[in-house]
């Protein structure tokens, strides 16, 4: 048999058919536009993430002219926090305000004016959030009020595929919990934050666990998708969760450290684990009945692309011409300074930032600059900055688990340099393994499904059956006690200037 993982992202969609070894078998990408009306807002149309599902489903079966009747299952992993709403005639009514807007300050704080803070941190397990789901719907109510009356649903990127391939209004633990709209140590919805937001509880899908059937393709939705019509559909994941499972990251003591656009540093926990300061965000796992704690540092391989586009464009330029690959060219620019780029230490809040600090106002900083540096030392410095926002999260994670920390596993587009690989495990002081999972969240979901259809008897086995160490990174102590000098440096720098970074954006 086959299963289906479709990872609805923010540039696109990504749809792949694996065998029951968790090989893939065919992909398909879709990509799509990312609106932004204005300054600090992002939205996209859901009808785009339908047809990049539906188009990517039809590709692979095509592509392997498999029968579609050999697809045990489909899993759903998306793009979290994402607020799609639909009127009563399953119209949808304005275009979804998605997880990295920014315009919901201020709906935040009024979210925490209404709950109050520590109640709201006891219930959802986060304090409010600018980019959670309920202060957008919060935003639409104070801002386009005949939008909020209209709506008779509100739901997420991946579930609006769902409601499409199945017709079931449904959601699951993993995404739902960052809606900000749940009972997170209890796995449903929360009646108290529901009532407070004036909502109603119709208005939110029924939740399952992650691996559990939530419906099955519908004929309408087969005819679009080649599927055959009654196959599978499961929970799924949000994209961290799912991109956890797709790595292995399902039991406690197992850490990854995720160096995408954003960085994130994820924890499985088997209890639930809340940091009432609310650094990293803690969330229902997709594994059944866990949860996990995730710090996010902004800008990571965001900020390697600026450095490398706003100091190496002639290298950028060349790489083609002489056949190499541009970022692994960076990385030996960066490997020629040493380690603390000669004093030069790195801020990465190009985007403000998530996990320490939750200030949306700080800004990125190079520090310690001299007429002697060069840009060689810019470029180590991006990179060693980089891991020490990681290490934020990670020491956070470690003093709220209070275990010691197992294996740590590096993926992401990062985990690709052997440098910075290398300085992971340096500035952790710990080895940094691989796994040989390609596909992430994609995979992550497909073991969802596969569990859902009965081919595998738990996450935790399915992942044991799957996946598979590839690599390790050691760690050498000499160069443990060299970062800390500047971590413990870099760590000072964002107290000196958080009233800096406030006067500037004044
Ligand atoms: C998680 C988060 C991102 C988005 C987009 O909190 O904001 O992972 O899901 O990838």
């Amino acid at each position: 048999m086959f299963l289906i993982g479709c990872d609805i992202g923010t540039s696109g969609t990504k749809t792949v058919l694996f065998d029951e070894a968790g090989n893939t078998v065919a992909s398909a990408l879709r990509e799509y536009p990312l609106y932004q009306p204005k300054n600090g807002w992002a939205e996209q149309d859901p009808r785009d993430w339908w047809k990049a599902c539906a188009e990517g489903i039809k590709e692979v079966i095509l592509k392997t002219e498999i029968k579609p009747e050999a697809i045990a299952a489909v899993g759903l992993s998306g793009q979290m926090h994402g607020l799609v709403m639909l009127d009563k005639n399953d119209e949808i009514i304005r275009p979804s305000i998605i997880w990295c807007d920014q315009r919901t300050g201020e709906a935040a704080e009024h979210l925490t004016d209404l709950v109050g803070k520590e109640e709201l941190v006891k219930i959802t397990a986060n304090p409010a959030m600018t980019g959670f789901t309920a202060s957008k719907i919060l935003w639409v109510k104070e801002n386009e009020p005949e939008n909020f009356e209209k709506c008779a649903k509100f739901m997420l990127p991946k579930d609006y595929v769902r409601y499409m391939l199945t017709g079931e209004f449904a959601t699951e633990v993993s995404d739902a919990s960052g809606m900000q709209l749940m009972d997170v140590p209890g796995r449903c919805w929360s009646k108290k934050i529901i009532a407070k937001l004036e909502l109603d509880e119709s208005k939110l899908g029924r939740i399952y666990e992650s691996c559990e059937v939530t419906g099955k393709v519908s004929e309408k939705a087969a005819r679009e998708t080649g599927l055959a019509p009654g196959t599978v559909v499961v929970g799924g994941a949000g994209d961290q969760a799912a991109g956890a499972v797709g790595n292995g990251i399902v039991r406690e003591g197992v850490i990854s450290a995720t160096i995408g656009t954003s960085g994130v540093v994820f924890a499985h926990t088997d209890n639930i684990s809340i940091d009432p300061k609310g650094r990293v965000h803690t969330l229902c796992h997709a594994v059944p009945g866990a949860w996990h704690i995730m710090g996010v540092t902004q800008a990571a391989a965001l900020s390697f692309n600026w450095m490398r586009d706003s100091f190496f464009p002639d290298i950028v330029s060349a790489s083609k011409a002489i056949g190499r690959d541009k970022n692994a060219l960076i990385d030996e620019a960066a490997a020629k300074s040493p380690i603390g780029a000669n004093g030069l230490i790195y801020l990465p809040y190009l985007m403000g930032e998530r996990t320490p600090h939750l200030d949306p106002d700080c800004r990125g900083v190079l520090f310690g600059l001299s007429a002697m540096h060069q840009r060689n030392d810019i470029a180590r410095s991006v990179l060693e900055g980089v891991v020490f926002s990681l290490c934020d999260c990670l020491n956070i994670i470690r003093d709220m688990t209070g275990s010691e920390i197992g294996k740590i596993f590096a993926s992401g587009g990062g985990a690709v340099s052997p440098l910075w690989r290398k300085m992971m495990a340096d500035a952790f002081g710990a080895p940094i393994y691989r796994n040989n999972s390609k596909e992430g969240g994609a995979l992550g979901v497909a073991i969802l499904a596969g569990v859902g259809a009965g081919l595998y008897k738990s996450v935790p086995e399915a992942c044991d059956a799957l996946i598979s160490e590839k690599d390790i990174t050691a760690n050498e102590e000499e160069n443990t006690a060299r970062y800390a000098k500047y971590y413990n440096i870099y760590t000072h720098l964002y107290d000196s200037l958080r009233d800096d970074f406030k006067l500037l954006k004044q």
